[in-house]
């Protein structure tokens, strides 16, 4: 099969992408205080150059006191950071590449690589950091309409720094997630309840505040996983009605896109139909998503925490996918962190210059 459907443009909003491939976010820990270095621009510049058509940052926290969880973490608020981003948006410009911010906060997911604490009180919706698991207070009433200020905010000076749109991570069991998932929200007030059409509030409200502070026409994202990290099986929705009143009113309140995360790309979302998660998104919404999750990769990614590598992959699977329209973008993960040119090497059919996966490739900055 040819690659060619990957590198046809692509028009989100008032955004042209020159091809479907998107680099997914991913967290480097390489800005020491918060703040992105050089190396961090260059690395991003490096793929611009090499034919991505749009690349996530990796995850870049939001104003709240318990936002991160490792102090090499960029945020996304205070001066210093925000020149930094300023220099990494002109670097990926300069490089011919667009770019769009990953908004986070962990909620209570605490870092194990880390004995580092945050300055405040954590962030949850009811206390919780895994199903079961009490740690603390629920986010108060205030706490909670600051959390959806500060990823405002922070979009609002995306925009303001020249970065092309925004993605909200409200994936894989972090705070945004929190709230959509049953077992850590038992909250009884106005951010919780039985459906999940209540429990997407949080995040249908934060989207309002987020349009509203990029306007109508600036790309916004948001990446959903029906997974967590807290547990693999687990779901948000378990029927394509459950997963439309999900998403609907986060289509509603001003998402342009769905990034779909799966760890991999090619299984089904429900029984009946091969349709993975982007490909009912896009079903279910109308709207334009993005699929990921092992790519051009024989093994998984969080099996490369523990250590394990991965060979390349056939991309046929994917190119059948895409070209019956499942879903619109690709996000490609750890065959971008290995291999800044690994775009230029599949649209010229250089499949046999691909790299393997390598976990060491994850403590440097290439
Ligand atoms: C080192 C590393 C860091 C990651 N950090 C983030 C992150 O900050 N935000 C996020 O949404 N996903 C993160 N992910 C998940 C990736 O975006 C992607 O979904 C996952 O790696 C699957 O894609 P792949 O199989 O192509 O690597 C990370 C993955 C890796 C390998």
């Amino acid at each position: 099969m040819s690659a060619d459907d990957l590198f046809q443009p692509f028009t989100l909003k008032s955004l042209t992408l020159k091809n479907r491939l998107v680099m997914a976010p991913m967290t480097r820990s390489f800005s020491p205080g918060g703040v992105p270095t050089q190396a961090v621009a260059d690395y991003y510049r490096r793929r611009a150059e090499a034919q991505v058509g749009l690349i996530v940052s990796e995850g870049t926290v939001v104003e709240r006191p318990s936002s991160s969880n490792d102090p090499d973490v960029p945020r996304f608020w205070g001066e210093d950071a925000l020149g930094a981003w300023k220099t990494v948006i002109d670097a990926v410009h300069a490089g011919g590449g667009v770019m769009a911010p990953q908004l986070w906060h962990v909620g209570s997911i605490r870092n194990p690589r880390t004995t580092w604490v945050p300055p405040g009180p954590v962030d949850s919706p009811s206390g919780l950091s895994k199903p079961g698991k009490r740690f603390g207070e629920p986010m108060t009433e205030e706490a909670v309409a600051d959390a959806i200020d500060a990823f405002a905010r922070a979009a609002g000076n995306a925009k303001r720094l020249g970065f092309d749109a925004v993605e909200l991570h409200g994936a894989h069991g972090y705070l945004i997630d929190q709230f959509f998932w049953a077992p850590l929200n038992e909250r009884e007030d106005a951010w919780g309840g039985q459906s999940i059409a209540e429990r997407a509030r949080f995040a249908a409200e934060m989207l309002s505040a987020v349009r509203t502070a990029v306007g109508p026409d600036f790309p916004v994202i948001i990446r959903l996983s029906q997974w967590k990290q807290q547990d693999f099986e687990s779901k948000v929705a378990y029927t394509p009605d459950e997963m439309e009143t999900w998403l609907r009113p986060l289509a509603d309140a001003g998402a342009d896109c769905f990034h779909c995360s799966q760890r991999r790309f090619w299984e089904p979302e429900f029984e009946g139909s091969d349709l993975n998660f982007a490909g009912w998104a896009k079903k279910l919404t109308g709207k334009p998503t993005i699929t990921v999750g092992s790519v051009g990769l024989s093994g998984e990614f969080v099996a490369s925490y523990a250590g394990e590598g991965s060979q390349p992959a056939s991309l046929d699977e994917l190119l059948r996918r895409l070209e019956r329209g499942d879903f619109d973008l690709v996000a490609v993960g750890r065959a971008l962190l290995q291999d800044p040119q690994w775009a230029v090497k599949v649209r010229e059919g250089r499949t046999d210059e691909l790299m393997a996966y390598t976990p060491e490739a994850m403590k440097v900055l290439v």
